[in-house]
């Protein structure tokens, strides 16, 4: 019983991350399959973030507020900036991979795409809605394998949030709209 429930938790996994057969030790791992897998992490994380915290004791509770002001504010940071204060905190630890989340249309500057593969990752999850992109690109001599993932306004409030910010260079963002993406980054060289 209990070796049948954990091999359909594993199959489970599995299927969630697009692994076609469980690989027979970790040196059979695909770039894809690992980005996909780095991808899953990331992305329950910033949901669990967004629901159990700001949702939870900024809408619900109204215990404190989110603020992109964080620190003036005495608030929560917001879920995409938690996001990228991990992604800052990975860098200063590992060259292994790296990750963002960018936008054609950004409120930070800083989140715009700076690589011709970024810009073309970004223009095809919003031309080919639910799909991921998957490229090599070429950086200072190095070769990557470079992921794109569709970040998705799952909420009005992501919509309505970006629609009505100072920063935002467009205004027209509606529910379910690709409204940009994750980027995960690893060397193949090494
Ligand atoms: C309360 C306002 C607010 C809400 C709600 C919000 N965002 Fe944002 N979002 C921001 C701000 C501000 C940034 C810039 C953060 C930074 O400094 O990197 C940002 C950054 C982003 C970025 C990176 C590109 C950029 O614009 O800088 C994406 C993609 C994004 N948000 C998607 C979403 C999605 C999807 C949701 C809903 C699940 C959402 N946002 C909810 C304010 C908001």
């Amino acid at each position: 019983m209990q070796s049948k429930l954990s091999k359909s938790a594993m199959v489970a996994a599995a299927l969630t991350i697009g692994v076609q057969a469980a690989p027979a030790s970790a040196e059979d791992l695909s770039y894809q399959q690992v980005t996909d897998m780095l991808h899953v992490v990331m992305d329950t994380d910033r949901s669990v973030y967004t629901k159990n915290v700001v949702a939870r004791l900024a809408a619900k509770e109204k215990v404190i507020k989110a603020s992109e002001y964080f620190e003036d504010d005495k608030a929560l940071p917001l879920p995409a900036q938690m996001f990228r204060f991990g992604a800052e905190g990975v860098a200063d630890k590992t060259d292994a991979f790296s990750y963002s989340l960018l936008s054609l249309w950004p409120i930070n500057k800083q989140n715009a795409p700076k690589t011709d593969l970024e810009k073309e990752g970004l223009q095809f999850i919003v031309d080919n809605p639910g799909e991921n992109f998957y490229g090599e690109e070429e950086l200072g001599g190095e070769t990557y394998f470079t992921a794109v993932y569709p970040d998705v306004a799952v909420a009005e409030v992501c919509a309505s949030c970006h629609n009505g910010h100072k920063d935002t260079p467009r205004d027209d963002f509606e529910l379910d709209d690709v409204m940009g993406g994750v980027v995960i980054r690893i060397p193949t060289d090494s």
